[in-house]
């Protein structure tokens, strides 16, 4: 009996040290597990599979590799999410770990060095700048003052198109409306409107569109490394034309302002004026200098700009090719508030069959479609391994599309946000138009308001005929390129007036 329980008893260290040592062994030696990965080519690695549209290409592979995997954009190692989940552990499990966005050179350029607060690491000055955004230039108290100049901005966006619709003239609906909110953008931060100097007004515009383009495209030498000086896309020339010319506009209104409140008369509540009084502010952690300022502007100018302009053309769209819910949208617009004055943002809250029009068209056509973000440790996502440094894609577009929390997702139906609370603030992971967490869009009430509230008046005043003879029943959904989800085609309509503009 005795024997027995020796033999046992070595029998049982025997076990326990051969699980131990097997265990030491396989953690020392085992490989990390990575997510799945295309076959990739020697020095571009993935580069070529993003063409035409990357966030369609990403939804390609997912379909593949499922809802994260692995790309190689040259020599920098990626990872794209694909589903709500796994975007919920990027932006909330692990947020900590992804709360940087990767260097783009031509960005860094433009923003004289990196001084954007966009694309700032998430450190003492993205913090310091974050607090006073919140606090001061894009807070409620803020932008309840700045109304006037919104309803300003929408009454001449309106007249003009009454004067279209008096000759039965189209309008090209892009082109106006990146108009309107250049100009709120532009009052709003620097009390000058981008359309009274005609030159000046379509200056900014192209800026603004000649920067979302060249920050969209793959720079070849952020990507491949033996290309690092080499300047094969000719991208340095433009962007040193771009910055100057950008540097001289913005330059001439900053020293207006200054010259202004040297001489006591110019303390305009501007989103300006409140950046110039925190960089004289002694007692600031931060010393704010001018390359910040000029950098913020151009951060808000281009975040801010296209992206409701291109929301609103979707939007209207979307109703051109579903008349049934633009007849349901009139009724409540015409019962809320009737024909005898305009609509105003005042309204919104009682018009929710509008918020949810808007629900759904960022849903379908999320203006900022990807993600950016880098990594600063490893993580452990949806059972992968994500090393530190990597490059990480959230693909919204996919998010608002996944079968597995949309019910027929290809379809606009407004109606599917009636009956529940789902908001696009940022909590519910399969509708994030605006990102999520502490990097979330800082601009996201301001721009609900302008889109809502311009769209809402839109279809209050006018019936909408497409294409330049305003033959078309219906019009293409094709997107083009480019980081703000452009129609490859413009909208064209003429505008039709139900409302009399002289009676209101
Ligand atoms: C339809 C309109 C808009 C859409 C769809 C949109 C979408 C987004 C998205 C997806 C992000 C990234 C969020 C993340 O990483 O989680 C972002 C960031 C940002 N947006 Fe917007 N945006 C819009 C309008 C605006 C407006 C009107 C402003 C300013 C007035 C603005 C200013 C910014 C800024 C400064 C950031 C960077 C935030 C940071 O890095 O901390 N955006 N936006």
């Amino acid at each position: 009996m005795g024997d027995l329980h020796g033999y046992f008893f070595l029998f049982l260290i025997w076990l326990i040290s051969t699980i131990f040592i097997r265990a030491i062994f396989k953690s020392t030696s085992s490989k990390p597990h990575l997510p799945p990965s295309p076959f990739a080519l020697p020095i571009i690695g993935h580069l070529h599979l993003l063409a035409p549209i990357p966030h369609q290409a990403f939804h390609k592979l997912s379909l593949r590799y499922g809802p994260v995997f692995r790309l190689f954009l040259g020599s920098v190692p990626c990872a794209v999410a694909c589903s709500p989940e796994t975007a919920k552990e990027f932006l909330k499990t692990y947020e900590h770990a992804y709360l940087d966005r990767p260097h783009n050179s031509a960005l860094a350029y433009l923003t004289y060095g990196s001084q954007s607060f966009a694309f700032a690491p998430y450190g003492s000055y993205w913090k310091f700048m974050k607090k006073i955004i919140m606090s001061q230039l894009l807070n409620g108290t803020t932008l309840d003052l700045l109304l006037p100049v919104r309803q300003d901005e929408l009454n001449r966006f309106m007249n003009t198109l009454f004067q279209k619709a008096k000759i039965g003239k189209a309008v090209d609906l892009n082109g106006e409306l990146l108009k309107m909110s250049n100009n709120v953008i532009s009052r709003m931060l620097m009390s000058e409107r981008c359309s009274e100097n005609e030159d000046e007004a379509g200056e900014m515009r192209k800026l603004v569109t000649e920067i979302t383009e060249i920050a969209g495209k793959f720079n070849l030498s952020d990507y491949i490394w033996i290309l690092k000086n080499l300047d094969l896309q000719g991208f340095g020339k433009r962007l040193k034309d771009i910055r100057r010319r950008f540097d001289e506009l913005i330059d001439g209104i900053i020293k207006d302002h200054e010259e202004s409140r040297k001489q006591g008369s110019g303390k305009v509540r501007d989103l300006l004026n409140i950046l110039l009084d925190v960089a004289e502010d002694e007692t600031m952690e931060i010393k704010l200098t001018r390359e910040h300022i000029k950098a913020f502007i151009l951060d808000i100018f281009v975040a801010g700009t296209q992206s409701s302009a291109i929301t609103l053309e979707w939007a209207l769209a979307e109703l051109i090719n579903h008349p049934n819910i633009m007849e349901k949208a009139i009724e409540e617009i015409d019962q809320v508030i009737g024909k005898k004055r305009l609509l105003q943002e005042s309204d919104i809250p009682n018009l929710p069959y509008l918020q949810a029009i808007v629900k759904e068209t960022l849903r379908l056509h999320a203006t900022g479609p990807v993600i950016l973000r880098q990594s600063t440790e490893d993580c452990t996502v949806a059972g992968y391994h994500i090393p530190a440094n990597t490059t990480v894609f959230i693909n919204v577009w996919a998010l608002g599309r996944d079968p597995n929390h949309w019910e027929n997702p290809l379809e606009f139906r407004p109606e599917r946000f009636e009956q529940n609370n789902v908001d696009v603030r940022g909590q519910h992971f399969h509708i994030i138009p605006f990102g999520s967490g502490r990097r979330i869009c800082p601009g996201t009430s301001l721009s609900l308001q302008m889109i809502q509230t311009t769209l809402g008046s839109m279809i209050q005043c006018f019936d909408w005929k497409a294409g330049e003879d305003g033959n078309l029943t219906s019009v293409d959904m094709e997107e083009g390129p480019g980081i703000t989800l452009p129609r490859a085609n413009p909208l064209v309509c003429i505008p039709v007036a139900r409302i009399d503009p002289i009676s209101l």
